[in-house]
């Protein structure tokens, strides 16, 4: 197994781990922002960068992004050098001009020190970062509902041609993983309405309590081989019905 040396620390790492995954495993924090362990690393925020050099490198160091960088045996890894800080006060300032009024983006950049961005704030704030995330775990699930649109400041997320995405299922998984909440859906108990669409909600036979969207469950159902009536009853009474059974065994 590898072995690799963390602010001081001498940490295992699992074989073929990134730099990100060895540290947190074994509890040291780097901050990320377009990193979710559900989806394939990215590299786009540059917030998890690290520094990294060897015992024979002579001196020599460099930054490398840790959730792409695999934990190879012998690295030093130092989380919080001066120029790691530095770039990571960068990120943050810009991320501070294009979001000025999202929480969790003021107190990101004021970790860093950063009250006021020194760059020029958007005339068009926003509260999407541009993790990515969203539109990543819209194509991990199949769907690929929304995507980027435009480049540079005006680079946005949405549906193609702005136009309510055919595509998508209401599964709402791009504002569940939204670290901003810049993704919003409306919900009743019969329906949730995400990007301009709405979707008829199927209701757990046991409690009535909303389970997943229709469109969710056809969809589930045609690519994973399940069984429509997998959905009839939502996780707590699915939970409920295993626990009775798992009392008659043995009876
Ligand atoms: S978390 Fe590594 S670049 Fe964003």
């Amino acid at each position: 197994m590898p072995m690799l040396t963390i602010d001081g620390r001498t940490v295992p790492a699992p074989e073929g781990a990134t730099i990100l995954e060895a540290a947190r495993a074994a509890g040291i924090g780097i901050p990320t922002l377009c990193h979710h362990p559900a989806l394939e690393p990215w590299g786009g925020c540059r917030l998890c960068l690290v520094d990294v050099t060897r015992a024979d490198w002579d001196g020599w160091s460099k930054v490398v992004i840790s959730c792409l960088a695999t934990a190879d045996d012998g690295l030093i890894v130092n989380t919080k050098s001066r120029r790691v800080m530095a770039t990571r006060r960068v990120a943050a300032d810009l991320l501070l001009a294009r979001c000025p009024n999202t929480p969790f983006v003021k107190r990101l950049a004021a970790g860093y020190g950063v009250t006021e961005t020194s760059y020029q704030v958007s005339d068009d704030p926003t509260d999407c970062v541009l993790c990515g995330l969203c539109t990543r775990v819209c194509a991990k699930i199949g769907t690929h509902a929304i995507a980027t649109q435009s480049r540079g400041a005006t680079k946005m997320v949405g549906s193609p041609f702005d136009v309510e995405p055919a595509d998508c299922i209401g599964c709402a998984s791009c504002a569940h993983i939204c670290p901003t909440g810049h993704i919003r859906y409306d919900e009743t108990p019969s329906q949730r309405s995400i990007w301009g669409r709405s979707f008829p909600l199927l209701a757990c036979t046991q409690c009535g309590k909303a389970v997943i969207t229709e469109a969710q469950r056809d969809f589930m159902v045609e690519r994973q081989g399940l069984r429509g009536d997998y959905f009839d009853l939502c996780d707590q009474c699915k939970r409920t019905a295993i626990t009775k059974k798992m009392a008659t065994v043995g009876k």
